[in-house]
């Protein structure tokens, strides 16, 4: 099969562990006799400091021209205490969101056995979790009119909804759920927020379409409890944009390191495959960071982009077999050795 891939290592440490992935996907492809064609853009802070825009138009022209993207992370912390820089990296991918219609990013969490006392939750608490939480990416407080009153003093941002907005993406969170355990979770805070309540309303008329799903409707801030208390007991859960972004980071780091959770942003034009984590600014350039996020999105890609199971499939048994040889980084490593990022690519391109 030939592959046509849109590479965009962005920020930090985005470009190492891009390559890793790439070393991962090659051997992959060669072991299965794919023809992979990279072709790479800029995005993020590398872009404002070269064209001076964060998701210039010619990298949104390979991004559309591809079957699939493979993003390392943007952001860089000149900006971060800047409130008044006039563009901003993080722009970039809020606008390359909106532009390729990525209303649905998926992002799961799950444990690896071998890592089960990394996690900062204890062992019982945590054993068997294997959840996704489904966020809606392209509306809401993200995108709502936004600005400034009473001569700067006053500021909004405003939380708007459409119900096609949230059908569109329920869909999918009932259609997976019906390929997994049938339990899906609709989070809102619809006891205070308008927003909310026409989420719950929409969620409860799809309802009838898919009697063999069980629904619950919870409240965030009660969710963002339960998922340390008892991340086991979730399944499937659909959310709005900003409830999704922060019980995501939330439920990255139960698995035992922010260095090892995937993703996937799907919806009206290319897929976007991504690791959880950021740009890790203070590690750049230094062959430390983990790359198995990374690798483990390229994982996501072949499978959801390309459905290439087999192929997906046989990297993450890879990837598990080096988390129980420890042939992992410093986040991982404890008090024995830590292997390099580049290392860790090459010992899991060797072994594919
Ligand atoms: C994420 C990030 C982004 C978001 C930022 C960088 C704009 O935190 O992908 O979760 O808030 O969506
Ligand atoms: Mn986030």
């Amino acid at each position: 099969m030939k592959l046509n891939i849109a590479l965009l290592a962005g920020d930090g440490i985005g470009p190492e562990v891009i390559d890793q992935a790439v070393k991962v996907c090659d051997a992959v492809a060669k072991k299965f006799n794919h023809e992979i064609s990279w072709t790479s853009a800029l995005t993020g802070a590398c872009a404002i400091d070269a064209v001076g825009e964060p998701y210039p138009d010619a990298t949104h022209e390979v991004c559309m021209a591809a079957d699939a993207i493979l993003f390392g992370a943007i952001g860089h912390p000149k900006y971060d205490n800047d409130p008044k820089a006039p563009v901003r990296p993080e722009q970039g991918l809020l606008k390359m969101r909106k532009k390729l219609g990525l209303f649905a990013n998926v992002r799961p969490t799950f444990t690896f056995p071998s890592l089960i006392d990394n996690s900062p939750l204890k062992r019982e608490r945590i054993e068997g979790t294997d959840l996704i939480i489904l966020r809606e990416l392209t509306g809401g407080i993200y995108f709502g009119e936004r600005g400034r009153k009473d001569n700067g003093n006053t500021a909004f941002d405003t939380c708007t909804y459409t119900r096609d907005e949230i059908t569109r993406l329920a869909k999918i969170g009932f259609e997976m759920a019906m390929t997994r355990s049938k339990k899906l979770c609709c989070v809102d805070k619809a006891n205070v927020l308008e927003s909310s309540r026409l989420w719950r309303e929409t969620v409860q008329d799809m309802e009838k379409d898919y009697p063999e799903v069980t629904v619950s409707y919870e409240f965030v801030d009660a969710v963002a409890m339960r998922l340390v208390q008892w991340p086991n007991t979730y399944d499937v859960m659909i959310t709005e944009n900003l409830f999704g972004d922060i019980l995501t980071d939330e439920a990255s780091v139960i698995s035992g390191s922010m260095g090892l959770m995937p993703s996937a942003s799907i919806g009206l034009h290319t897929s976007l495959f991504e690791p959880i984590h950021g740009s890790y600014p203070q590690a750049a350039g230094k062959d430390i960071a983990n790359p198995l996020a990374t690798v483990l999105s390229a994982a996501m890609m072949f499978e959801d982009a390309f459905g290439l199971k087999e192929e997906a499939e046989l990297i993450r048994q890879v990837v598990n077999k080096s988390l129980a040889e420890g042939i992992v980084t410093e986040d991982l490593s404890g008090k024995n050795k830590a292997y390099k990022t580049s290392e860790v690519g090459d010992w899991l391109a060797k072994n594919i």
